[in-house]
């Protein structure tokens, strides 16, 4: 009988539930009425009176050994699961809403004039960052000698022949003249790069939109009225344009576009510096040279084009001064877009 109590109390050390369920049926099978420890209590009761004593002892450590077992196991479970649902969180909580991204005001922008343009019959054009000095420069009649061309601007990548960064969108105009027949409307959005010291007012990279537009008789009345749309559309039904002469060496005549001050309404006010004026980007007729590097015969047809920096654009309509703040993508700054435009 010894023995039997023996097994008994091993077996209790030993078990390992992985369930609630699993500790009472246990619990059942050696404490219940018709469990193994009545049975052996029966037993007890045949044994011979010199043996009692030892057994009787063994027997009373046997039952609070296994009740005591019993009673640590189930609060060991009960803390695991505790344990458990904390990990969890309280299920049966509302849900806390996850903070949505917003799209970068650059990008915010650049949407913007996209879909302007497009709505007067425009369509999207690309090019590669990576340009040649054909397609950035001498299609677009830039003179041998010309400044822009200076290493002091134009991050090379490889001389002779010259392989570079494009320093502005106009050789997405050249690449779209050379692939596609007039009539030719195209917007073209993308990044630049000029070797120019950071500043609050300009960076080594940026972004440009530019637009191109070729067909028979397209004349300097169409570029002044697509501007003046364009500039109601972004800054507001108020807005006035102006044009200065001005000079690129793939545009005659050229123009440099200026807006009413959104601000000051016009009346001249510390952002348009008194003038009551916003410059916002370069425009003119495409030069007939220009046409004719891309072939396109420049006695059929004429265009215009426009070209503006997004962040400039961008600067104006939400009266951000540091353009530095696009590039640092500081959360603070860009939650403030998620609502705009
Ligand atoms: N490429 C000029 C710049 O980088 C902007 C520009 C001016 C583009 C006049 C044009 C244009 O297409 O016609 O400053």
């Amino acid at each position: 009988m010894t023995d039997k109590i023996n097994e008994l109390l091993r077996r209790v050390e030993e078990f390992r539930p992985n369930a609630a369920a699993e500790i009472e049926e246990f619990r059942i099978r050696i404490l219940g009425k018709k469990g193994e420890l009545n049975a052996l209590l029966e037993e007890f009761r045949t044994v011979a009176p010199e043996l009692k004593r030892e057994l009787g002892q063994r027997l009373n450590l046997l039952k609070t050994r296994a009740a005591e077992r019993i009673a640590a196991l189930r609060e060991e479970l009960q803390e695991a699961a505790e344990e458990h649902a904390a990990a969890l969180g309280d299920t049966t909580r509302p849900g806390t809403a996850e903070r949505l991204g917003s799209r970068h005001p650059i990008s915010l922008v650049r949407n913007r004039i996209v879909e302007v343009f497009s709505r007067l019959g425009y369509t999207v054009a690309d090019g590669p960052e990576i340009e040649d000095d054909w397609h950035v420069f001498s299609a677009l009649n830039f003179p041998p000698e010309h400044p822009a061309r200076d290493m002091q601007d134009t991050f090379f990548i490889e001389k002779d022949p010259d392989i570079l960064l494009r320093t502005h969108t106009s050789s997405i105009q050249v690449r779209t003249m050379e692939r596609q027949k007039p009539p030719i409307r195209v917007i073209c959005p993308g990044r630049v790069f000029r070797n120019e010291a950071i500043s609050y007012r300009a960076h080594c990279i940026f972004h440009q939109i530019e637009g191109l537009y070729i067909d028979e008789g397209v004349s300097f009345a169409d570029m002044k009225q697509s501007l003046l749309y364009f500039a109601k559309e972004i800054f507001g039904e108020q807005t006035a344009i102006r044009m200065r002469p001005s000079y690129f060496p793939f545009t005659e005549p050229s123009a440099e576009v200026d807006v009413s001050c959104n601000l000051c309404g016009g009346k001249g006010c510390p952002v348009c510096k008194g003038t009551g004026w916003l410059e916002i980007m370069g425009c003119g007729m495409v030069d007939p040279n220009v046409l004719q590097s891309c072939g396109i015969d420049p006695a059929k047809y004429s265009g215009f084009a426009f070209g503006m920096g997004i962040e400039r654009i961008a600067m104006l309509k939400y009266g951000v001064k540091d353009l530095r703040l696009y590039f640092e993508n500081d959360v603070r700054f860009l939650h403030q877009f998620d609502e705009a435009l």
